[in-house]
């Protein structure tokens, strides 16, 4: 009995500890999750092309940051002159709408949608920007005027079903005339982005483009129209700005197991999260480790209760521990991912690496 109760015994506590190992594994990847500001770790089901404009802006922070860690403000949007840690880029979710009667002159009639569900209640919204692109058709007559009209309508109020899109009250934001297709167009929807943050109020947008003047031009519109929404907000969590101040710079020598930063990379496909986050595939965070032995010196960053600590230490080894090594210098990173609903986030996430050690 005694043998098999034991086998036993030590299979359930082995089972135990991977339990537990397991479960603390899943408690801590939903934290570290929460601190990225998501629900529940990504699965992107149709993934949007990264935008061009979110690769360049990662890559001028990454390079940044490898030359010089002291100028860079993750709560800064150097970009567009505003202030944000999160860079998002929502698809537009609206379809085009289909009219019993469709008036030649009237190209296309689509409504815009952006689901805001991804922006939590306590991030400050500080920029939209809406982006309409065409395909490569392009249309030009010299020296005539310009053929093509946009107009963009905000939507105040849901259609019934089965009507035509009059049953939407709407107001005119926009007008614009136009000569070529491909060709990109920006609005700045900062107010109304921020307007439809409020319940109830995110009905998206009518987009009409027509060509009043020459019959015949709606032809020429039917490469498809991609529109997308830029939005930069700040999550003052992140940003408070609490930054540790350089103090000097002396170089730790001598001993090598003395408190300083050692080097690790942290891969993102070691921890699953490959398929979420598009860049960095894995950055180098460090760590902190070594002594902090008596006597204290400037270079170990130590504050007057750890050198207190390490005197005490010295003359009672048994009775009080040496200070700690701890990270006391961290910066930030920035990284593109997909988030809970497909949108392409770039955001920038404080203390991420260690770039000083101190006792403490
Ligand atoms: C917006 O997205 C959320 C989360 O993905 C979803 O629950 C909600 O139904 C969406 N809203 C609309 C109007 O599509
Ligand atoms: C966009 O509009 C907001 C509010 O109307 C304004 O404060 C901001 O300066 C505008 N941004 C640009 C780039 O024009
Ligand atoms: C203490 O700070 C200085 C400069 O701020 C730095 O050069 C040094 O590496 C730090 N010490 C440790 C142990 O990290």
């Amino acid at each position: 009995m005694g043998l098999l109760h034991l086998l036993i015994n030590v299979e359930v506590g082995l089972l135990w500890v991977l339990l537990v190992a397991g479960m603390d594994l899943k408690v801590q990847e939903s934290l570290l999750l929460k601190s990225l500001g998501l629900r529940i770790k990504p699965s992107p089901r149709s993934p949007a092309p990264v935008p061009p404009l979110l690769w360049k802006m990662f890559h001028k922070r990454t390079l940044l940051s490898a030359r010089d860690k002291k100028h860079k403000d993750a709560c800064w949007v150097e970009e567009f002159g505003v202030p944000g840690n999160i860079i998002r880029v929502f698809p537009d979710q609206g379809g085009f709408i289909h009219r019993e009667e469709p008036q030649s002159w009237l190209c296309l009639q689509k409504r815009l949608y952006f689901n805001f569900s991804a922006l939590e209640e306590t991030e400050e919204l500080t920029m939209a920007q809406l982006q309409i692109k065409f395909g490569q058709n392009s249309y030009h007559v010299p020296g005539s005027e310009p053929p093509f009209e946009l107009s963009l309508y905000r939507a105040s109020q849901i259609a019934l079903r089965g009507m035509s899109t009059h049953s939407y009250s709407r107001k005119l934001l926009v007008e614009q005339s136009f000569m070529h297709l491909h060709k990109s167009f920006l609005f700045n929807l900062t107010e109304v982005a921020k307007d439809w943050r409020n319940a109830g109020k995110n009905l998206g947008l009518i987009l009409e483009i027509a060509a009043p003047r020459a019959d015949g031009l709606c032809s020429s519109l039917d490469s498809f129209v991609d529109t997308s929404l830029l939005v930069i907000s700040l999550s003052p969590k992140q940003c408070k700005g609490t930054r540790t101040k350089r103090s000097s710079h002396y170089v730790p020598v001598g001993l090598s197991n003395i408190c300083k930063p050692r080097r690790l990379y942290i891969s993102f496909s070691d921890i699953g999260w490959e398929n979420w986050i598009i860049a960095p595939q894995g950055y180098m965070a460090n760590y902190c480790l070594g002594e902090c032995p008596f006597p204290l010196t400037e270079e170990l960053n130590s504050t007057n209760h750890a050198i207190l600590q390490t005197m005490v230490h010295s003359l009672d080894p048994e009775g009080t521990p040496q200070p700690c090594c701890v990270p006391v210098r961290l910066s930030p990173i920035s990284i593109l991912y997909y988030d809970n609903d497909d949108n392409v986030v770039l955001r920038h996430y404080e203390d991420m690496v260690v770039d000083e050690c101190g006792c403490r």
